[in-house]
This record gives C-alpha cells, sequence and structure tokens, in this order.
C-alpha cells in the first residue's frame, strides 16, 4: 500500500517523500495522497476491465485533484449529490461521464444534474420517477438506470451491505418494485431506461457474489425482454471491491474478476437470448484506500487497565471507521526506528470517548512516546470524506507527493473557517 519505503531504518517515505518531513511542512495530522499510486489504480482498472466503463465513486474521497486524475485516466465518476456533482464539473469534468445515485435525492440534486447535463440518474425509488419527469419536463430527455435489489448478501460489515432486502438501497425484484418501476419508466417519454444498476455492499474480497447478482440481473433483463421486448445496453454492478487494510489480509482479486465475470455474463445472456449488455463498474475504495496515509504525532502514552493507550492529535473526526465498522489498521512509528522489542498498544484519538479508537491492537516499538509520529496506511478512501466537525479540531490538510516532492490539495479546516459559517448570536 501506498509504496511506502524506507530510505534509513523508521524513515518511512512515499513517492520519495520521507513522511516526517511533510509532518514538518503542513503540520499534524495530515493526509498523504500518492498521486502516481491513484494513476495506476485507475489504469490497473482500464487494462483489467478493457470493455467496461469504469466510474470511479466520489463519495470515498473528493477533491479537485481527484477529479482531476480520475478524468484524465479515463474513468468516469459516480456521484450522490449536488456538492460532488457541482465539484466535477466546475473542474472541468465532462457531466456526461457522471452518473448520479441516491436513495433521496433533493430536489436541489436532481435540479442541478439536470441543469448541468448529468450522463444519467439512477432511479431508487418509485416516487422519484414522477419527479424526475416533471423536473426534465415535455420534450426533455435524460438517461436512466434502475436501481435493483438482487438479494445478494454482501461486504464487510452489515452496515455497509447493500444487495440484501433488508436495507434501504434499490427495488426489489423478488417483490416485484423492481419491475413495477420499470413500466411506469417506460410509460414517460422524457426518460431513456439505458440499463440496470446493482451495488451489492462494500469491501467485498469473493467474486462468487458478483457472479450470483449478475445471474440475478439477468434473470430480470430476460423478464423485461419477454414482458417489453425491452433489450438493455448497460449492466452496472457498482462498486465494492475489497482491499487489505493490514499485511496479510486478503483483497478482491481484480483479474480474476474480470475473467469470471466476463464468461458469467456471456453465458447468462446467451441462455437467455439477449446481446450481452455493456458492463460498468463503480469502485471507490480500491482506487484510491491503499494510495493514501494518515500522519499523527503522538501526544500521550499511559498505562490503563491491561493496556498501554497510545493517543494522538486525530482520530475518529477524521477516520470514523474503527468506530463504525471495527476496522482494524497497522499504524507505524515514522522518523526513527524505534525499540526492536514491540508492545502491543491501542491507538486512540484525541475525542472526548471511549470508543475513539484508532487503532485496537496495534504493534508498535515498546518505547514509542509523545513527540512519536505514527503512519496509518491504507488510509485514502472513507476517512476524510466521513470526516465530521466533532470538538471543533478542524478537519486535517491533505498533501499530494510525487517523484519526491509534496503539495498541499486541500488546506487544514482552521478556528476562522468555523466561525465564519457561525453567524447568530
Ligand atoms: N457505487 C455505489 C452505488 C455505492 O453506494 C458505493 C459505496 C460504491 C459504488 C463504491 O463502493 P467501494 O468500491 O468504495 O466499496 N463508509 C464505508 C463504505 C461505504 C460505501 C458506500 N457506497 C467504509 O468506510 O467502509
Amino acid at each position: 500500500p501506498a509504496a511506502t519505503t524506507e530510505p534509513r531504518p523508521g524513515e518511512l517515505a512515499v513517492a520519495g517523500v520521507p513522511l516526517a518531513e511533510i509532518a514538518d511542512r503542513f503540520g499534524t495530522p495530515v493526509y498523504v495522497l500518492a498521486e502516481d499510486e491513484v494513476r495506476e489504480r485507475c489504469r490497473m482498472y482500464r487494462s483489467v476491465f478493457p470493455d467496461a466503463e469504469v466510474l470511479y465513486a466520489a463519495k470515498a474521497f473528493l477533491c479537485r485533484a481527484m477529479i482531476h486524475w480520475v478524468g484524465e485516466e479515463g474513468l468516469g465518476l459516480d456521484v450522490c449529490s449536488a456538492g460532488e456533482l457541482e465539484l466535477a464539473v466546475t473542474t472541468g469534468f465532462p457531466a456526461d461521464r457522471i452518473v448520479l445515485h441516491g436513495n433521496a435525492k433533493s430536489p436541489q440534486d436532481l435540479a442541478t444534474a439536470l441543469r448541468l447535463g448529468v450522463g444519467r440518474v439512477v432511479i431508487d425509488s418509485p416516487s422519484e420517477i414522477a419527479r424526475l419527469a416533471a423536473a426534465v419536463g415535455p420534450g426533455g430527455h435524460q438517461k436512466v438506470m434502475v436501481r435493483v435489489v438482487p438479494g445478494v448478501s454482501a461486504g464487510g460489515h452489515e452496515k455497509i451491505r447493500t444487495g440484501t432486502e433488508d436495507q434501504k438501497f434499490g427495488l426489489s425484484i423478488s417483490d416485484g418494485y423492481a419491475q413495477h418501476a420499470i413500466a411506469r419508466i417506460l410509460d414517460q417519454p422524457q426518460l431513456e431506461l439505458t440499463g440496470l444498476h446493482c451495488h451489492l455492499g462494500s469491501q467485498i474480497t469473493s467474486d462468487k457474489p458478483y457472479l450470483a447478482a449478475v445471474r440475478r440481473m439477468v434473470g430480470l433483463m430476460s423478464r423485461l425482454y419477454g414482458q417489453h421486448g425491452l433489450v438493455l445496453p448497460e449492466l452496472d454492478l457498482g462498486g465494492g471491491h475489497g482491499i487489505a487494510y493490514r499485511p496479510g489480509e486478503p483483497s478482491l482479486d481484480l483479474t480474476r474478476l474480470a475473467r469470471k465475470l466476463r464468461t458469467e455474463l456471456h453465458a447468462a445472456c446467451t441462455a437467455a437470448g439477449l446481446p450481452v449488455p455493456r458492463l460498468i463498474i463503480e469502485p471507490g475504495r480500491a482506487v484510491v484506500g491503499p494510495a493514501g496515509v494518515a500522519l499523527y504525532r503522538v501526544l500521550a502514552v499511559k498505562r490503563g487497565g491491561e493496556r498501554v493507550f497510545v493517543a494522538v492529535d486525530g482520530g475518529m473526526s477524521d477516520n470514523p471507521r474503527p468506530a463504525l465498522y471495527g476496522v482494524r489498521y497497522a499504524p507505524r512509528l515514522v522518523g526513527r526506528s524505534g525499540s526492536a522489542t514491540s508492545a502491543r498498544v491501542t491507538v486512540v484519538g484525541r475525542h472526548c470517548e471511549a470508543g475513539d479508537v484508532l487503532a485496537a491492537d496495534a504493534e508498535l516499538p515498546d518505547d514509542v512516546r509523545p513527540g512519536d509520529l505514527l503512519a496509518v496506511p491504507v488510509a485514502g478512501a472513507y476517512h476524510l470524506s466521513m470526516a465530521s466537525g466533532y470538538n471543533l479540531v478542524g478537519r486535517p490538510p491533505v498533501a499530494a507527493v510525487r517523484d519526491g516532492h509534496a503539495r498541499l490539495l486541500v488546506r487544514r479546516e482552521s478556528l476562522d473557517d468555523i466561525r465564519s459559517r457561525d453567524v447568530g448570536l
């Protein structure tokens, strides 16, 4: 992950820039993003899925530089708010390569999508059909897809499983809601249904659920062909490709997934007498997660009961993932090699609750002390995009590294930023 190198013992570097130097220059906590790694991951997706349309899921991490990188590498974008959409388009990203998601799109989301000319809107509820059709207006035209619940359970944690019936996203096939919604879309002349969409969940490390989803989706396509003579040119299987957060953890084998998907899709379509639709995929985590490193300064070390607590200057406001999903990370000491003997410690944040844990069972040199720097690898996805304003500590900055140079992409949120939104008394 994040191609860390160790030019001298303990001197961790990313893209040739020592992390200690980044901490000195930008302060801590700080997020470091390896530009080349993001770009390489985009290219890898395009070469592994040469016939598919690859959309980067903006929710994993978004800033203007990221929008440039994924655009230059030939990916499209999956957005789920007017905010993500507007940032992308005002940064120069072509609107027709953007897909708008969301189970509860606001009037502003839909209006922004139509004003900017978004490529497709993914319909997630029956009421959205009439709202969108009215917003498009008679004589207008908008491409849409329908988000379907394939009834497949997958994903690294219950909270991020979206392929089963008992959750808020999509329209069920087994209850007939998806079929009903599709019939209503076909009645709207201004809406053009280009395909079906499903997203099974996130942090999936097996290809089996994807193959099951293909069978379910092609099954539905076949019924739609029978009922309406409908041939859909696109099939969007969402994202969810799992990555390793700690050494030795499994990740999804994308080459294998691509090969198996192709075979399964061809077999299912041939059996159903349907042409093979163009595949769309929406990876977020696997594009940016491994390219990011979070860098913290240790502020306190103490014993408490059986544990040693190592407290740093960030926490659940910049990375809520351990608190939300019980995710484990493997932090590393930066800037010095540290003692040869290691200790199991609990790395905690600075926020005022006991659940503010960053790494539950971290292995660090047993002489870790205040003033040390800790790096948390695989921090590029769903950290800053889920950052909060808890305790008014201010969101950390993002620095990009490339070829031995670092540059600031997003500056630290200052007290002035926070104060400027506080307009009443
Ligand atoms: N497409 C749709 C419609 C999605 O809802 C998502 C993620 C993706 C694509 C991208 O999934 P990815 O490839 O990144 O797994 N906050 C959680 C993850 C939530 C994912 C939400 N949807 C976490 O930190 O693990």
